[in-house]
């Protein structure tokens, strides 16, 4: 008889494991690509929400109903609050502030649960935070990117909570961007609707009915925290359970339901599994939506005995722009529940990074963490986007997140599958670490062909670009890459020597496996003029003029990282500001 592939899967996490904690340098490696640091071992609060700003700051947040975190509040504060189920007076922060560029970090205070809420970041570059549970189902919370230091807060901003601000409770839903920079907030636990925010009334307690959302609720409940894509035409692709349709959110109007997802899984919480929309090329005329990972039906109810069975190993990739569009299925390299679905900036990777190969989401649901992160290469021919990279030793299991940072790392915290913080006797204790992994790009062996833009200055302040209008980047090249990619990032319409691209990144919202507004448009490089050359090979610094997306529902207006990629090497990036 041949062992049930659970076992197999756990045999190799368990080789993986060793290698890790015995063989492999403290900063992580062993097999495959990438590297792991561990930034902080803890930061007080579990990583459960991350939104990086234009600062360079992580704001991160729990939940207030955690019990007492490991992070007090400043200055002897407590928040007393008659509606908080666990503590009622509660002198310690659940959410932080993390400076990238210092490594450190600092408490904040959310006075209301924001327990699997949503966000999105407004136009202006400030977190709006939207949810959560019990006393916070309908607040709003906004947390200002503040500067630190010498502006006139002296770095002290903190969240802002407004009551009942939205119209329905908003618990398990995601957000969506608007181009015309409102959020879209759809689903959550019994709601079978979407608004929108802010809005245009204040008194508008309006949510607008999606019986697409009855249709998908199965008895595990396995549609929340649908994945939500803004589309190339404006319309808002929806995914849930297994289906998904289209939605023109302005008439209320669903303009397209595609074809299922084979197999009938589930594929969101609490068989979470990720999903991206892919990098959008120059003037996009397509856009593809890639779903990977999840848990069969029946998983979840099977925890509660202490089954679990091996997560999905499948991903389904779909062109939603096709006239006639279909599923197409690939299989990664093992399988994966409550992995995170990371863009990485050189537009030819995703990083499908933490989670577990068994189980479900939900408070003591998996048993065996996914520790090596996988690579998918879009570009890449059907049978070679796959590749395993190098594995930490920190399960990331329920309630971790992941997202990109400027300088090209993938931030990683979080994990907490019990219902309270709890440190011992248990096999995956709360994990208030951060962690970083560095994809292969940013070996050292690749310093030689590190570009670096260096105007405007990485260091500087955000650049203004409108819609349609062009962006001049000085940056410079210490040698050419060779063509890698078969027709990866480097497509980017004929940059310096036909080889560099542009790339530019919206900072994710990350909870619960989903990245919130995440996307990367690969830019056009309408001219590129040297400006002085060292060596024969296309060595030197140049100036390039970057064409903006024509309009706003190809990148909602606000704050994105721009990048210059040497075949598949990203600089670090700098921010823009589009409206
Ligand atoms: C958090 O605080 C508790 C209680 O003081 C302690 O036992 C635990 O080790 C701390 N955990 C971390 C990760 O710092
Ligand atoms: C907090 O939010 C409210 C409502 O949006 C706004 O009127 C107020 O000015 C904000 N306060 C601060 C300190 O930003
Ligand atoms: C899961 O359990 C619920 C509640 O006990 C039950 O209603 C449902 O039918 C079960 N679903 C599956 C797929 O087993
Ligand atoms: C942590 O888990 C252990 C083992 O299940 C349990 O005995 C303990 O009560 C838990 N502690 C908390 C604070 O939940």
């Amino acid at each position: 008889m041949k062992p049930p592939p659970a076992l197999l899967t756990r045999g190799l996490a368990l080789v993986l494991a060793l290698a890790c904690a015995g063989i492999a340098p403290a900063s992580g490696g062993g097999a495959g690509g990438g590297r792991w640091d561990v930034l902080q071992r803890s930061i007080g609060v579990s990583a459960m929400h991350m939104q990086l700003l234009h600062n360079d700051r992580v704001i991160i947040f729990d939940r207030t109903d955690f019990g007492p975190s490991n992070l007090s509040l400043p200055d002897g504060r407590c928040r007393r609050n008659p509606r908080e189920r666990v503590l009622p007076v509660d002198c310690t922060a659940h959410s932080a502030e993390y400076d990238v560029a210092s490594n450190t970090f600092r408490p904040l205070s959310v006075f209301t649960d924001t327990w699997c809420s949503s966000g999105t970041v407004a136009p202006d570059g400030t977190l709006v935070q939207t949810g959560g549970w019990n006393d916070g189902y309908r607040n709003v919370r906004a947390m200002r990117a503040c500067d630190g230091g010498d502006d006139d807060d002296g770095g002290s901003c903190d969240w802002n909570e407004t009551q009942d601000a939205l119209a329905a409770n908003r618990w398990y839903a995601t957000n969506q961007v608007l181009p015309d920079g409102r959020a879209f907030i759809v689903g959550g636990r019994r709601q079978f609707n979407y608004e929108f925010f802010p809005k245009a009334d204040a008194s508008d307690a309006s949510a607008i009915a999606l019986p697409f959302l009855v249709q998908t609720r199965d008895p595990e409940e396995n549609n929340l925290y649908p994945f939500v894509h803004l589309n190339i035409d404006g319309n808002l692709f929806i995914f849930a359970k297994n289906r998904a349709v289209l939605l023109d959110y302005r008439k209320n109007k669903i303009v397209r339901t595609y074809p299922e997802l084979a197999g009938g899984d589930p594929r969101n919480y609490p068989s979470s599994g990720s999903s991206v929309l892919l990098p959008l090329k120059p003037s996009p005329t397509e856009a593809e939506v890639l779903v990977c990972g999840g848990a069969p039906a029946g998983s979840y109810n099977s925890t509660k005995e202490k089954t679990f069975f091996p997560a999905l190993v499948t991903c389904g990739r779909i062109k939603i722009t096709d006239a006639s569009p279909a599923w197409v299925i690939e299989r990664m390299p093992s399988p994966r529940v409550m992995g995170d679905m990371i863009l990485l900036p050189n537009g030819a990777e995703v990083a499908i990074i933490n989670g577990a190969m068994d189980g479900t989401a939900g408070w003591e649901a998996a048993s065996t963490p996914a520790y090596a992160p996988v690579m998918y290469r879009p570009d890449h021919a059907p049978g070679d986007r796959f590749e395993e990279q190098s594995a930490t030793d920190i399960a990331r299991l329920y309630h971790s997140a992941a997202i990109l940072l400027r300088d090209g790392r993938v931030l990683v915290g979080g994990s907490n599958p019990h219902i309270y913080y709890n440190f011992s006797n248990v096999r995956y204790p709360t994990e208030l670490s951060l962690e970083a992994f560095s994809p292969e790009y940013l070996d050292s062996s690749n310093d030689a062909l590190r570009p670096k833009i260096t105007d405007p200055s990485p260091a500087g302040p955000a650049v203004s670009v409108k819609y349609g209008q062009s962006m001049t980047l000085q940056f410079e090249v210490p040698a050419v890459a060779p063509r890698r990619r078969p027709r990866g990032g480097g497509e980017g319409g004929g940059g310096a020597l036909g080889l560099v691209s542009v790339t530019m990144v919206a900072p994710s919202f990350t909870t619960h496996s989903f990245a919130m507004n995440q996307r990367l448009l690969l830019l056009d490089v309408a001219g590129t003029t040297a400006l002085h050359s060292t060596a024969g090979a296309g060595a030197g610094a140049y100036e390039a003029s970057v064409a903006m997306p024509a309009k706003a529902v190809l990148a909602p207006p606000g704050y994105y990282m721009v990048f210059v990629v040497n075949g598949h090497i990203p600089s670090e990036g700098v921010w823009v500001h589009i409206e």
